[in-house]
């Protein structure tokens, strides 16, 4: 396994996929970690990732300096790089021109990080040339005693070094970036040929791992789980289902504000399919009353999430003998980040949907999914069996259909926006454009609009459309989608819905703008 210190840039999550992707576990930990700790994770090698500070001011990061006294391989990487330089006695140069984005770099030595890796040649010198990307400001001036240099480039004559015998290496640009060509063959270098890590991290093998763990926790005692029908709860589920089989029980809380039939479809691959014991308490009444009269969003929101949290509850106090709650955090929710130590960095945004439960039950937590990012999750899903469909569905927040119609929510409002919702993403499935957007709803807007109909003419609701392309949900493009596309959505909602006369499309970009309307 590989030990990644973070400093706070948003590429350290990427790199502790990309060493996941190879078939090879990783963890990020914060950059101050001590040397009893790394001894405790006992890594086979060490990432120092990226960060946004500067090496040549006095009180930014440094890694411990028993990381290069451990005899362990250590790739440095951007900042990671240029800390590893200064603190073995190199120097670094500050520099307030940024060098960003594409570049070639030359591999001036053959090690076994660049190992029979090359985009081009270069004909003057018949050296390797390699496609990648570059993000900083500072830049190695002076490698320290034993390194080389290993690649260069015009703008940056130390683009990567090392020291081989000691294992030790450091590149300026990003292995981890899809835009560095052949980032991920360097880091298989380096994870694999460098640090001989064993690759055991497959969805497979952290299954039957988590099983073991479960059953080892549990024994025969018995969990609840609030079932929401996304992602994170359903693999939980079947994980556990897996796992402890009788001794779950689920419960899903209908409040009303799901989308199209979905109360029906958790019930039927988890109740009817896999035999997992689900109650479901259709709360629409009790969720839609207190919302009555209530427009502010804030507002809105925490009355979905406390009246979810009475219901949760008081379905769980009818629950004899249950010493467990379960739950599907997820790691990015978990990560120490270097954002929190410094106060300077990137801060990284997680939601967080989970409910209290009465004190007097005193539940202990069992997390399977508390090491696994979203990826893995998913590959998780597909391995228990869950349907293609459910696992790769996009995101849909807590409070539901709650923040999708704008001010007051009504049952009539929830019906028509539930319909509209199903027509967009249905056609979005048929024009094979679902899968290449992140995210995509209907939002019911309660203004009227007048229209004709045959020769009539109509006053009717307006429902906008949103699509949007994002990585991480904090930025987001809004999705391009083919005009005939849009004309069928809006064909179909405005003829197949009596109470919708007009429909539009959102062009708005995340930032300014966020991807949910409230
Ligand atoms: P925004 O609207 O902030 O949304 O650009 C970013 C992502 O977060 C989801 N979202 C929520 N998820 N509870 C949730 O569980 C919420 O209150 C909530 N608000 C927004 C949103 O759907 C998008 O994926």
């Amino acid at each position: 396994k590989i030990l990644i210190l973070d400093f706070g840039s948003q590429y350290t999550q990427l790199i502790a996929r990309r060493v996941r992707e190879i078939g090879v576990y990783s963890e990020i930990r914060a950059f101050d970690i001590t040397e009893d700790e790394i001894r405790a994770y006992a890594p086979n090698g060490i990432i120092l990732a990226g960060g946004p500070e500067s090496v040549t001011e006095l009180d930014s990061p440094r890694a411990p300096q028993c990381v290069f006294e451990m005899g362990l391989p250590v790739l440095g990487i951007c900042y990671g790089m240029q800390t590893m330089a200064e603190q073995l006695g190199g120097a670094v140069e500050g520099s307030h021109k940024r060098e960003f984005g594409y570049a070639q770099v030359r591999i001036d030595e053959e090690t076994a990080l660049f190992k029979d890796i090359s985009d081009h040649i270069d004909h003057e010198t018949g050296r390797s040339l390699l496609d990648v990307w570059m993000s900083h400001g500072d830049k190695v001036a002076q490698v320290p005693d034993a390194f080389s240099v290993i690649a260069s480039t015009p703008s940056c004559p130390i683009a990567a070094m090392a020291w081989e015998e000691q294992r030790f290496y450091g590149v300026q640009f990003h292995p981890e970036v899809t835009h560095t060509l052949q980032g991920q063959r360097i880091l298989e270098h380096f994870v694999l040929g460098i640090c001989q890590a064993e690759r055991n991290w497959t969805p497979a093998q952290i299954i039957e791992d988590q099983i073991n763990r479960v059953r080892e926790q549990v024994g025969d005692r018995h969990v609840l789980l609030g079932l929401s029908g996304g992602v994170d709860s359903s693999v939980v589920a079947a994980l556990l289902h897996k796992a402890i089989g009788d001794q779950l029980t689920c419960v899903f809380v209908d409040n009303g504000l799901l989308r199209k039939d979905e109360g029906d479809q958790v019930m039927e691959t988890f109740a009817s399919h896999m035999g997992v014991r689900v109650i479901r308490v259709d709360a629409e009444d009790q969720f839609l009353g207190k919302l009555q009269g209530v427009a502010d969003p804030e507002e809105k929101r925490k009355i979905i999430g406390n009246t979810f949290i009475d219901v949760f509850d008081a379905e769980a106090a009818k629950i004899e003998g249950v010493d467990f709650l379960a739950q599907g955090t997820i790691y990015p929710d978990v990560i120490e980040s270097a954002a929190a130590k410094t106060g300077k960095a990137h801060v990284i945004k997680s939601h967080h949907n989970v409910g209290g439960l009465p004190e007097t039950m005193k539940l202990q937590l069992v997390e399977p999914l508390r090491e696994l990012f979203k990826d893995e999750v998913r590959k998780l899903g597909v391995e228990l069996g869950l349907p293609y469909d459910m696992v790769y569905r996009h995101p849909f927040p807590g409070p539901g259909l709650g923040v999708r119609i704008l001010g007051e929510v009504k049952k009539e409002y929830a019906d028509i926006l539930r319909e509209a919702d199903a027509i967009f993403i249905e056609e979005l499935h048929n024009a094979d454009w679902y899968h290449k957007t992140s995210q995509a709803f209907a939002v019911f807007l309660p203004v009227k609009s007048v229209g004709v109909v045959g020769d009539g003419r109509r006053y009717e609701w307006v429902i906008a459309l949103r699509a949007v392309e994002t990585i991480d949900f904090m930025t987001a493009r809004w999705a391009h989608l083919p005009y005939e596309l849009l004309e069928k959505v809006s064909n179909r909602i405005i003829n197949e819905l009596s109470g919708v006369s007009r429909v539009t499309y959102d062009v708005s970009s995340k930032p300014p703008a966020t991807i949910e309307w409230e």
